[in-house]
């Protein structure tokens, strides 16, 4: 159990936020590489009921392939049923407009692009669009001016890590197009910054200067983090933890009990 823990103050209650990421549901009856995807986001939300958590946010990949709106509507009736607040951003397999549409937040849309900023509890955090790999110059002003605006530690959900994190195939073949541009938005930020992310299909912390960067593993499957070529490393899925005590941002990932380790039928 790796356990983050930043010098990282904020005001207000004590908050419990689940991020779950990379969740790649596919159409009803169908079980990509032989993974139950839908029973998997299923047995996450289970486990995460006992923590009581005040907010939840799934970062992205909600789509096994590409956006579908099947898809979206199922997810939006799960997540609904399970009662908690929630947030939602879009990943590379996703379509932002379409998620807008199905989890009935178009008034967040900017142009084709989902990205706003909300408080959770009294805590303010930007919720970014990376879905085409990078964001538009709009994003990225806008970014700069939510920044400016937050004269303290701000949180950052968005789907691509902002780094490469040394895993050679997702560095190599999927990492964020713009990551030195956004990197030097945040490092221009005079207080700490907490990204939370995935993408990665990974369970890494990060940390380069004011920007710490929390990869949370997969609902679907994790990817081994040694190899050049694309190889499931395992299928554990997780989610992340994000406690906010006394002022003091903590995140842990909790893997779910059952699922097999080894290596996935192809
Ligand atoms: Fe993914």
């Amino acid at each position: 159990m790796v356990i983050s823990r930043e010098n990282t103050f904020y005001i207000g209650k004590n908050m419990k936020i689940i991020q779950i990421t990379d969740l790649h549901i596919d159409k009803e009856n169908e079980n990509p590489f032989d993974i139950d995807v839908r029973k998997n986001l299923l047995d996450t939300l289970d486990s995460i009921r006992s923590y009581e958590p005040d907010h939840l946010v799934l970062t992205g990949d909600l789509c096994c392939i590409d956006g579908q709106n099947e898809i979206y509507q199922w997810i939006h009736a799960v997540m609904e049923n399970f009662g908690v607040p929630y947030d939602v951003i879009a990943g590379n397999h996703d379509d932002s407009l379409m998620i807008a549409e199905s989890f009935q937040r178009t008034s967040l849309l900017n142009g084709k692009e989902f990205y706003f900023a909300k408080r959770i509890g009294k805590y303010p955090c930007l919720f970014l669009d990376s879905s085409i790999g990078k964001h538009s110059k709009n994003q990225l002003n806008w970014l700069k001016r939510q920044l400016h605006q937050h004269d303290d530690a701000i949180t950052v959900f968005m789907h691509h890590p902002p780094i490469k994190a040394g895993v050679p195939f997702m560095d190599n073949k999927h990492a964020l197009q713009d990551m030195e541009e956004i990197q030097s938005i945040f490092f221009d930020h005079r207080h700490t910054v907490n990204v939370f992310c995935g993408h990665y299909h990974v369970e890494k912390n990060l940390q380069i200067k004011n920007l710490n960067i929390h990869i949370t593993p997969s609902c679907f499957f994790q990817i081994d983090q040694r190899e050049e070529d694309f190889k499931v490393d395992h299928h554990r899925t997780a989610f992340r933890l994000i406690e906010l005590n006394n002022g003091v941002l903590s995140s842990t990932v909790r893997y779910l009990a059952g699922n097999k380790l080894g290596v996935v039928k192809s």
